[in-house]
């Protein structure tokens, strides 16, 4: 079953993952609720209905561990922290229709009515496990206070994840070689009975619901493959103090409280409830949402795509809950190849940003059209300035200005005449492109379709020369700028979702009432005003001395910022870990980066054309596709070149929706030395480019088999 195309006539809600409140916000968190933020509003200009509702995430050992360090209450120190989240958000106008917290009564009480309802249908289960302890510390070692080695893929792990290795979840008791985060020695296991929720049973249902998912295909390719390696039943429970009380206190489990990742969640739905309860339940009803046909739509971290796509469909359903519609994970952001980490100080920060002076549409603009949703994108400031310079001032800010001073000077507003067929279809156009970018959670393209717009608009002025007309043909002249405003006026409502600060700036220049908010696709085909004042220029350059200084800022600091070798050893790792937040990653591959400044540097030196031949290069077609048991990254191809049907293996697994790759041509190097991956043969290699795996493929009529040369 497929989902009808936005606008439907359910009420949508989005949501963006919680933010711990632990600390200081950079970038990456801003990326996600950014995003999410753009979506929303593209939402509602797509004429939805649409909530977007969030919500700082005070439990867990995250923000216990770094209270903690500070010698500070937990509760008051991650209330500090939301408070300046609040007020941070809509600097950034980030503009969330609710945002509460985990630790507020509509979530506790919501999470604790939906736990004894699993209880109740028989979905929880205690259960004797082995829990890290730490002798010297006398305190039992949950999630964060533990780590040790992946039993999945060796790497580094904390208690409850792999974040620097195969991002998986943890389970208590599965970090192998455990070591006390409190004090750096061997932890022991001991016996405690926890609670579990039985997500085993949940194959069939999660399955059927990874078909239907919309969103980033990544949300939907990994979980797919963790449910055909076998779930587990998970574990909700943990020994602490900080958190939401298990319910019912029965006898020996009376002393825990629930894993932090049974009441974030739930959050989302505690966090609607209260946006209704304020504006009224017949201006939005939560219930038809979270419990029946409303649009569930959420935005979330890479690194959280198992607990949003396993354990939270799963306790949906076991509530009697709707399920969500999509899930769109984003990419990593980096510096300089490298993930930005909150205790190195390797980070742009929100407040630096800001004081920066400069306008967070400009962020808005460089982070939603640089990598969507999914990509990673390395952060640099040429690359912001070049999206800036390039896009937002020499094209839209330059045509807005040029045609609304033109018509003031000559009209003081908008000229008496018809918009003409061309522009109106080309109008019309740049809605459909809106429309279906929103259909395909695309917040990229959703820039793009205004940032198009506005280049056509550039080119009809000049191709129409109306400078030229006005003494000699005042009518046509009237004509041209006419459809000059009404181009501007619909690249303000096509943009409003991506740089809205500056949309509602160009509203009241044109003289427009009301809030670009609540525009509609409609408004970019209706009449601007007669009049309006003369115009000021809305995006200004930034230049190349101010780039050059800031880039030389962030480098020293990254230096400082030293290797991650620099530091580690157990109590400095113990320090880092519980500073990192999860959108972060230290090892962020060095394949990564999109801009010039990251290409790999060309190969000195040149071979012969006779070199080149030696290379068997061919068209082939992909017949088959399946993700590679145990292996997160790599995908089995079946491709046809002609004489035979080669198998080859590709890391192309989370890069690629594997059910859409049959029938797609490609280009295979057929004489390349057969190797081994994963037990999995591989005869031949895919071509392919950049870090999202763009694979390479002819443009016309060669057939299958015919060599490259
Ligand atoms: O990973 C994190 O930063 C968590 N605080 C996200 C929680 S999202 C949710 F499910 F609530
Ligand atoms: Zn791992």
């Amino acid at each position: 079953m497929s989902h009808d195309d936005y606008p439907t006539d359910e009420p949508a809600v989005v949501t963006c993952g919680l933010p711990y409140a632990n600390g200081d916000l950079h970038i990456g968190h801003l990326r996600g609720y950014i995003g999410a933020d753009a979506f929303t509003r593209a939402l509602r200009t797509l004429g939805q209905q649409s909530a977007y509702v969030c919500g700082s995430d005070m439990h867990g050992t995250p923000v216990a561990v770094n209270a903690e360090k500070e010698g500070v209450d937990p509760e008051e120190f991650a209330l500090g922290w939301h408070e300046q989240y609040e007020e941070t958000f809509p600097r950034f106008n980030v503009e969330f229709d609710n945002y509460g917290h985990t630790h507020d009564e509509t979530n506790t009480e919501l999470t604790r009515e939906i736990v004894r309802t699993l209880d109740e249908e028989g979905y929880i289960y205690e259960k004797e496990i082995q829990v890290a302890y730490d002798p010297e510390a006398d305190q039992y070692l949950p999630d964060r206070y533990v780590e040790g080695t992946c039993p999945y893929c060796g790497e580094k792990a904390r208690g409850d994840e792999c974040d620097e290795g195969c991002q998986r979840h943890l389970e208590p008791g599965e970090v192998e070689n455990p070591t006390s985060a409190i004090t750096g020695n061997p932890a022991e296991y001991r016996e405690r009975p926890h609670k579990f929720f039985r997500v085993s049973e949940f194959a069939d249902y999660l399955t059927d619901f990874l078909d239907q998912l919309e969103g980033t295909s990544n949300a939907r390719n990994q979980p797919r493959q963790w449910i055909e390696d076998g779930l587990q039943d998970w574990c909700i429970t943990r020994d602490m103090d900080w958190g939401i009380d298990y319910p019912g206190g029965d006898g020996e489990t009376g002393d825990l409280v629930l894993y932090v990742w049974v009441d974030a969640p739930i959050e989302y739905v505690a966090s609607t409830k209260q946006y209704a309860e304020r504006v009224g339940s017949d201006e939005y009803d939560w219930e038809r949402v979270w419990k029946d046909e409303g649009e569930i739509v959420h935005v979330i971290g890479r690194d959280i795509i198992q607990h949003h796509t396993i354990f939270w469909p799963a306790m949906l359903e076991a509530a009697g809950y709707n399920a969500p519609r999509a899930v769109a994970a984003t990419g990593f952001i980096t510096i300089g190849g490298k993930g930005l980490s909150t205790s190195r100080n390797r980070a742009v920060w929100a407040r630096e940003y800001l004081d920066e002076g400069f306008h967070p549409d400009l962020l808005r603009y460089y982070l939603t059209t640089t990598g969507g949703l999914q990509q990673d994108v390395d952060f640099t400031w040429e690359a912001f300035q070049e999206k800036v310079n390039g896009e937002l001032v020499a094209t839209v800010g330059n045509f807005w200005y040029r045609s609304l001073l033109f018509a003031h000077r000559n009209y003081e507003g908008t000229p008496d005449a018809d918009v003409s067929p061309e522009v109106r279809d080309r109008i019309e156009d740049a809605i459909e492109e809106f429309r279906e970018a929103v259909n395909d959670y695309s917040v990229r393209e959703v820039g793009g379709a205004a940032t198009r717009l506005a280049q056509y608009g550039n080119e009809y002025i000049q191709r129409n020369e109306p400078w030229k007309l006005v003494d000699e043909e005042p009518d046509e002249a009237e004509r041209v700028i006419r459809d000059c405003v009404q181009i501007a006026k619909a690249v303000g409502v096509l943009i409003e979702p991506i740089a809205p600060g500056k949309a509602q700036a160009l509203w009241e220049q044109i003289g427009e009432d009301g809030g670009v908010r609540d525009l509609t696709l409609e408004d970019a085909l209706d009449a601007p005003p007669r009049s309006f004042d003369r115009p000021e220029e809305l995006f200004e350059k930034i230049d190349d001395e101010r780039v050059e200084e800031l880039e030389r800022k962030l480098a020293e600091r990254v230096e400082a910022a030293g290797t991650d070798e620099a530091e580690t050893g157990a109590a400095a790792d113990a320090a880092s870990a519980d500073t990192e937040d999860e959108t972060e990653t230290e090892d962020a591959s060095a394949d990564e980066g999109g801009d010039m400044s990251e290409l790999e540097p060309l190969l000195e030196g040149r071979i012969s054309f006779e070199d080149f031949q030696d290379l068997d290069i061919r068209v082939g077609r992909i017949e088959a596709a399946e993700g590679i048991d145990g292996a997160d990254d790599l995908a089995r191809l079946e491709v046809d070149i002609g004489f035979e049907t080669r198998q080859v293996v590709a890391g192309i697994k989370q890069l690629h929706d594997l059910d859409k790759l049959p029938g797609e041509k490609c280009v295979l190097l057929a004489n390349m030395e057969p190797a081994e991956l994963f037990g999995v043969e591989s005869d031949g290699m895919v071509l392919a480019a950049g870090e999202q795996a763009d694979l390479l493929t002819t443009r016309e009529d060669a057939d299958v088999g015919e060599k490259v040369r």
